[in-house]
């Protein structure tokens, strides 16, 4: 059997869900307590795939190696290629090309989840060894997106982030390719904003008479790069999670399916699942309502959340209000206090987001 190496993109510079991306890799943002990127690194394993190279940016780096490792714990074996900068998916696969080494490959970009993994993509690959597979959908918004124009089922026309989209049928983040790419690749000049994308370099193999093909997803597909994808991504994984209890549940009701983890203790409380409660956390006096990750040793005290992901160490007491789709970074705090005239104190970092509503 051909071997065929992963290549997982995990870096790019992440703007669109700062402040939580300042410092953060946003493929370590977990969705249903779980870094999106494992996803990937696990639906790259499901399919046979586990020699792995991932993609990592100067500043962000040294947490994606530090969450992942040797990629052991994954079955896989993990090679981190640094990237300069964030300059376009085909510059990452260039960069990566020492590694790739004349392998085929699929690339998988670190932030996006596939309800249904590769392992039908990878499979047909194998079988039928075009140039290259890529993977569409349909969506509302095309122009957010590589958009394809096809013909009778064939790929004649590729193009990113149109103005006047010539179809619905978006690129997924999941390609599969022949060395071929490379020389594609290497062709390419810097698009309008600034990046080699890969996008133009299938075009180029379409030009080329290389054979493209393309599959439709089953299941759901999310690009997590906006907040409101990340919750959404959050909604669909919760939706298919089963009832798990290892931690301390006193005086409190558990409804519909929740997994509170070993060493988290539910007081006083009423969670209303699809829920996940994280390890060590503290739920006293609290409404955890349906669609809401609460991170490993978060704090939430006489207060309610709904539709929402605490990351680990962020605490919330006594509000007044409930806190509905949002999203907490690490080591977040929110609290109220009862003294009167109701005045705020806020200390926010930089290009943090809050509406009072
Ligand atoms: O999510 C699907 C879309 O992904 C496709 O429809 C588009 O055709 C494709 O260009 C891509 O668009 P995005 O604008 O969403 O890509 P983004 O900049 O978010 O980068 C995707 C992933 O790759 C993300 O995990 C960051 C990483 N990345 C990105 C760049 C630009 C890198 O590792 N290096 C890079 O240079």
């Amino acid at each position: 059997m051909t071997e065929i190496k992963g290549l997982i993109l995990s870096g790019g510079s992440g703007t669109r869900l700062r402040p939580i991306t300042h410092t953060y890799a946003k493929q370590l943002v977990p969705v249903a307590n779980k870094p999106v990127l494992f996803y990937g690194i696990e639906a790259l394993v499901e399919a046979g795939v586990t020699d792995i190279g991932i993609i990592i940016a100067p500043h962000t780096g040294d947490e994606v190696r530090e969450a992942v490792g040797d990629g052991s714990v994954f079955g896989a074996k993990v090679t981190y290629i640094e990237q300069a900068e964030p300059a376009g998916l085909a510059h990452a696969v260039l960069t990566a090309e020492d590694f790739l080494d004349g392998s085929s490959f699929v690339m998988y970009l670190g932030d996006n989840l596939l309800r249904d993994g590769v392992p039908g993509l990878v499979e047909r690959f194998r079988a039928e060894t075009p140039d290259a597979m890529i993977l569409l959908t349909r969506v509302e918004d095309p122009t957010a997106f590589g958009v394809a124009e096809l013909d009778e089922g064939r790929v004649v026309h590729l193009v990113e982030k149109p103005e006047n989209p010539p179809s619905d049928m978006a690129l997924v983040g999941v390609y599969l390719f022949s060395p071929a790419i490379f020389d594609a690749a290497k062709r390419l000049e810097p698009s309008e904003r600034g990046e080699l994308e890969i996008t133009e370099a299938i075009q180029t193999l379409i030009d080329d008479g290389h054979e493209v093909r393309s599959e439709v997803v089953t299941g759901w597909w999310k690009d997590t790069g906006q907040l409101a994808d990340m919750l959404e991504a959050n909604r669909l994984v919760l939706d298919d999670i089963v009832t798990r209890l290892d931690g301390t549940i006193e005086d409190s009701r558990v409804e519909g399916r929740v997994i509170v983890e070993e060493g988290a203790v539910l007081r006083n409380s009423v969670v209303r699942g699809p829920a996940v409660i994280g390890r060590g956390a503290v739920v006293d006096g609290a409404y955890i309502g349906p669609y809401t990750s609460i991170g490993d040793g978060v704090r939430v005290l006489n207060s309610e959340i709904e539709h929402s992901i605490l990351l680990s160490g962020s605490s919330v007491e006594n509000l007044g209000a409930r806190i509905e789709a949002s999203l907490l970074g690490r080591e977040v705090r929110v609290t109220r206090s009862d003294s009167l005239p109701k005045t705020m104190r806020l200390l926010v970092g930089d290009r943090a987001e809050i509406e009072i509503v």
